[in-house]
């Protein structure tokens, strides 16, 4: 049976996709702004062991730093500038921590999902230690957030970690086997490249009890194909196109 879906349609990817710099929290509070109430994140640990928000494994695209992001301690994550890249209005802007942005959504009522990208090599001890510390920051709030990897080891660190907390395999391509891996990892959701979504597809996801979700849709065409296929949820960048009324 398909567990109830607490979760709003529209889910704003990196906080506001490309008007704000990626994964910063002047980007969670900008989709915010365009009316957004779930966001996306892609969370990763420090050397230290701290889950904070870096798309990338390495810091060049992204920030002022060089090198692999997960390599850095967080006080030295805590002194880059992650916005001159985009424009200079942002610039300054901090990296910030998985309980920074965790205090902003919880504050607000908004819902999150996040994306646990681990640094390549430590997925499974990524996967704990992020699904740990959310269940300690959402702890006696009605919803937790999705936990969603693109890694399995990822997603079986924080199922072994915190199993009731959602999660979510994503799917770049359709694999060998991720149907049974889904069902193994207990997830709730699969969240595809948008163009892997078709009738049947939906079908075989909706029969196994997890719920349809798509990355990261940015056209009004493609959109409406999802919802036509009568799919859960989409993760865009273009909050400023798309109203999030459902
Ligand atoms: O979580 C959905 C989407 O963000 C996955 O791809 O590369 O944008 O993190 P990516
Ligand atoms: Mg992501």
């Amino acid at each position: 049976m398909t567990t109830p879906w607490p979760y709003p349609f529209w889910i704003a990817h990196r906080g506001a996709g490309k008007l704000a710099p990626e994964n910063t929290l002047a980007a969670f509070r900008l989709g915010a702004q365009y009316g957004y109430r779930m966001f996306e994140c892609d969370a990763k640990l420090s050397a230290d062991g701290v889950p904070f928000l870096l798309h990338d494994a390495t810091l060049e695209r992204t920030t002022n730093g060089h090198g692999t992001g997960g390599d850095l301690p967080l006080g030295a994550l805590a002194q880059l500038d992650a916005g001159s890249w985009h424009s200079r209005a942002w610039a300054g802007e901090a990296v910030p921590t998985l309980e920074a942005l965790a205090r902003f959504c919880i504050a607000n009522g908004y819902f999150l999902n996040i994306e646990i990208k681990p640094t390549p090599g430590h997925e499974e001890h990524t996967g704990r230690v992020v699904a740990q510390t959310a269940a300690r920051l959402w702890q006696g709030h009605a919803v937790p957030p999705l936990l969603s990897s693109f890694k399995p080891d990822a997603l079986a660190g924080a199922q072994a970690t915190a199993e009731h907390l959602p999660r979510a395999l994503l799917l770049d391509t359709l694999w060998d086997g991720w149907a049974t891996v889904a069902q193994q990892l207990g997830c709730v959701a699969i969240v595809c490249n948008h163009a892997l979504w078709d009738a049947a597809q939906v079908a075989q996801v909706k029969a196994l009890g997890m719920h349809t979700l798509s990355y990261t849709v940015n056209d009004e065409w493609a959109a409406q194909r999802l919802i036509d296929l009568g799919t859960d949820g989409i993760i865009t960048d273009r909050v400023d196109l798309f109203c999030p009324a459902r």
